[in-house]
């Protein structure tokens, strides 16, 4: 969470800093700030909101040397105050930081007994005032000693007054990346943020201190011995931030979704529909000796691990469960060498997903991710990679990433399916070839949009919206209600259609809605008796279903697949609700577009 940037070189920081962060925005949007040196003195400016904010302070922040930050408050309310960078008491030290400081109050209690002054809330200033009190004029050295006091995660950039022509930064469990052309050297917590200005980048890894300078970035252990650091591939990050015509990102890229899914199969499907993974390999003998599945996951990932979880028990007949990644540690998770655990993130960098990844791989199980991001960590830190190839997704709320994933999904436990021996050859290629129409039937949907505008005003009146499935169709209604509430704001939840009689239905009256979805033939008349429960008790109903007389009939697909089929009517639901309640619909409030702390 939260977004850094730096820059020393020879052309104007400001200008730099100010489009890196914007394009960190995703990691955060509720303030912003910089620093630039010019000549010594320091000047900072600092804004409640987008980062785009600190373009009006352009002329006043003159310097080739600078750090920004844009915020997602965690200590503290988004207010100029709080947002970074945080000066040390004297002004000797400048600091932006991302993750969390886990001791920060005992540090800041001492820091107060020695006289330190603090002018904000956050945990990040407790790194300046500490800076300074370590500071015997070894920069390396002073920067080492306060890190070891440090407990948490920090992505670091930092200024010190002393020596006005570097950057220093410094990284634990929060991403970093550093990078140098003939024009200076760049600091991010994002590669996609610098790659396009650099030559040369390069991943910090954690516990090492880095220093730019105009013409050289070095790297240091904790104890000060250098580390040669091997380049990362610079990727050309696809996706530059234009809306295509589109009034917001989220619905250019839920039309983005036949070519995301698209994409993301032909790198996974051989022309003779065949599944073969270029980093992810089984025999028959390691296929078979797996006794559980867990996909881990966060939000709408973890909703694809639901449909993975109820595929594989249903294709594989292998014990499966999928685990919200920030739960997945407290719950003593069973996991040897015959696990096979799942983890699916967009961003890659999600803090509790890759906890969970760490844990199971400390346990011996096989670790394969699915992930959006090349460069990301939990690509990094994971046994095998399988990417999506949705492209850039800038719409907080995800729609063609999810989608990705599902795919994916999809294609793993085809692949495993046939590999433990649980569906023969002629079956998997019946469903690879539904699999591969996919696309196809997702633009059908999205070929007439006016009738999802119109059902949001049904959507728009509701005190309370209850979504209902069974089987995948409530996987499917559990992104539904997630993608609903966060970005119209609209009390939601979904429940398994059963359920809603063992409590729920107490909330029902005449002003809540129930969006009801029901691809599975055999749980439909099922699923029905339960609209019918609400509806008598004067709830309204919109239902979403490959029959006639569904109020959004969605095309026929094998009923694993109908997950992906059945929540684009309710993306653009979300969507339309969210426009007619005004909301900020690619930036919804208080979230982050990737969540780097716990
Ligand atoms: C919801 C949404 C989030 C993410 C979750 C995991 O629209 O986008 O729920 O799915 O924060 O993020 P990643 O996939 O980056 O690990």
């Amino acid at each position: 969470m939260c977004g850094i940037m730096g820059y020393v070189g020879e052309e104007n920081a400001a200008d730099i800093i100010i489009d890196g962060l914007e394009k960190l925005e995703y990691r955060g949007y509720d303030s912003a700030g910089m620093a630039v040196t010019d000549c010594g003195k320091l000047a900072v400016k600092k804004v409640v909101g987008s980062p785009s904010g600190l373009r009006k302070f352009s002329d006043g922040l003159i310097g080739k040397i600078g750090i920004g930050h844009t915020r997602w408050a965690t200590h503290g309310a988004p207010t100029v105050e709080n947002a970074h960078p945080h000066c040390s008491m004297s002004g000797l030290f400048t600091v932006v930081h991302n993750g969390i400081i886990e001791n920060y109050a005992e540090l800041k209690a001492e820091l107060e007994a020695d006289g330190y002054i603090f002018k904000s809330d956050t945990d990040t200033e407790v790194i300046a005032h500490l800076l300074e009190k370590e500071y015997n004029r070894d920069l390396k050295g002073t920067v080492s000693a306060a890190l070891t006091k440090l407990k948490g995660s920090y992505a670091l950039g930092i200024l010190c007054a002393d020596y006005p022509d570097i950057i220093v930064c410094a990284k634990l469990s929060s991403p970093l990346f550093a990078g140098t052309s003939s024009g200076g050297a760049y600091l991010a917590s994002d590669a996609s943020a610098i790659a396009s200005r650099c030559d040369r980048l390069y991943r910090l890894g954690d516990g090492e201190i880095g220093i730019l300078a105009k013409d050289s970035f070095k790297v240091y252990d904790i104890d000060g011995c250098r580390i040669r650091k091997s380049e990362v591939k610079i990727k050309s990050y696809d996706g530059t931030l234009d809306k295509g015509g589109y009034e917001h990102f989220m619905l250019k890229e839920i039309h983005e979704q036949p070519v995301a899914v698209r994409r993301t199969l032909s790198e996974i499907i051989d022309e003779k529909r065949r599944i073969k993974f270029k980093n992810f390999k089984m025999t028959v003998q390691d296929a078979k000796k797996i006794q559980k599945i867990s996909f881990v996951a966060c939000g709408s990932a973890y909703h694809v691990g639901m449909v993975g979880a109820y595929a594989c028990e249903r294709f594989l007949h292998i014990n499966s469960e999928a685990c919200v990644a920030s739960e997945y540690r407290y719950k003593n998770p069973v996991i040897n060498e015959n696990t096979l655990v799942v983890v699916i993130s967009q961003s890659g960098e999600t803090a509790d997903t890759l906890a969970a990844l760490r844990l199971a791989k400390r346990s011996g199980a096989k670790v394969v991710s699915i992930v959006n991001v090349e460069n990301s960590t939990i690509a990094q830190e994971s046994d095998s990679v399988i990417f999506t190839r949705a492209g850039k997704e800038v719409a907080v709320a995800t729609t063609k990433a999810y989608s990705a994933q599902l795919a994916v999904v999809y294609a793993l436990i085809l692949y495993l399916a046939v590999k433990v021996g649980t569906m023969n050859r002629k079956d998997c290629d019946s469903y690879v070839g539904e699999l591969c129409v996919l696309p196809e039937k997702i633009e059908q949907i999205l070929s007439d949009e006016s009738k999802f505008e119109k059902l949001a005003d049904t959507v728009v009146d509701s005190d309370y919206i209850c979504f209902i499935g069974r089987g995948f169709d409530y996987c499917a209604v559990a992104e539904a209600s997630l993608k609903l509430k966060e970005v119209s704001y609209i009390p939601c939840e979904s429940y398994p259609a059963g359920e809603l009689k063992h409590g729920t239905i107490s909330l029902i009256d005449e002003k809540s809605l129930i969006i009801a979805m029901c691809c599975s033939d055999e749980l439909r008349t099922k699923t029905v008796s339960n609209i019918n429960e609400a509806t008598a008790r004067g709830a309204r109903s919109i239902t979403i279903s490959d029959t006639e007389d569904a109020d959004i009939q969605v095309p026929k697909i094998a009923d694993i697949f109908s997950v992906l089929i059945e929540v684009i009517p309710s993306q653009l639901i979300a969507y339309y609700t969210a426009k007619k309640r005004n909301c900020e619909i690619d930036k919804p409030r208080n979230l982050a577009k990737s969540v780097t702390v716990e």
